[in-house]
């Protein structure tokens, strides 16, 4: 079959890989460069464990071949912290215990930086309280954020935490 080199961009380094064109991003990045944080459960595009973040917007990476997103900023659960510092939302997962055994735990929380990226977009009195005072910061119901984090499934059920979590990450 045929392969291509490609460079992807991935927490901000760049890779030159060969890859096999089929091969899948989710299978790029565990199988070659070694980034497993990014889990396979369904690898059909069903259970969001394998999600990442494609230029700030999440993906499925079992349903991205690596070949199409060269030239994207690919950024996994190892490129979410700054440096030594969590990122709130990994902090908010702790401190809420939003995961049971961890499987479904890295997509969750790349999930969930994207989801409160698409509050302040949506709400952009969010981010611009100063200029609208007196809107406030908007309600984010736990309805709103299990319907945007409805594409990641938790076996164990942890959805309760999972929700309390990224509301605390959202404020
Ligand atoms: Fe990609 Fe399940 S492994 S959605």
């Amino acid at each position: 079959t045929k392969s291509t080199t490609i460079s992807l961009r991935v927490n901000d380094e760049t890779h030159s890989l060969t890859v096999d064109n089929r091969t899948t991003l989710l299978d790029a990045l565990r199988e070659r460069l070694d980034l497993t944080g990014t889990k396979k459960g369904c690898d059909q595009g069903q259970c969001g464990a394998c999600t990442v973040l494609l230029d700030g917007r999440r993906a499925n990476s079992c349903l991205q071949l690596a070949v199409a997103v060269e030239g994207r900023e690919v950024t996994t659960i190892e490129g979410v912290a700054d440096g030594e510092r969590l990122h709130p939302v990994q902090q908010a997962f702790l401190d809420f215990d939003g995961y049971q055994c961890g499987y479904c735990t890295s997509g969750q929380i790349c999930s969930a930086v994207a989801v409160i990226e698409e509050f302040a977009a949506d709400w952009p009195s969010a981010v611009t309280a100063d200029v609208r005072p007196e809107a406030g910061p908007p309600e984010v119901g736990d309805e709103e954020i299990r319907e945007r984090m409805s594409g990641n499934l938790c076996r164990c059920g942890a959805y309760v935490s999972i929700v309390r979590a990224v509301t605390e990450a959202a404020e």
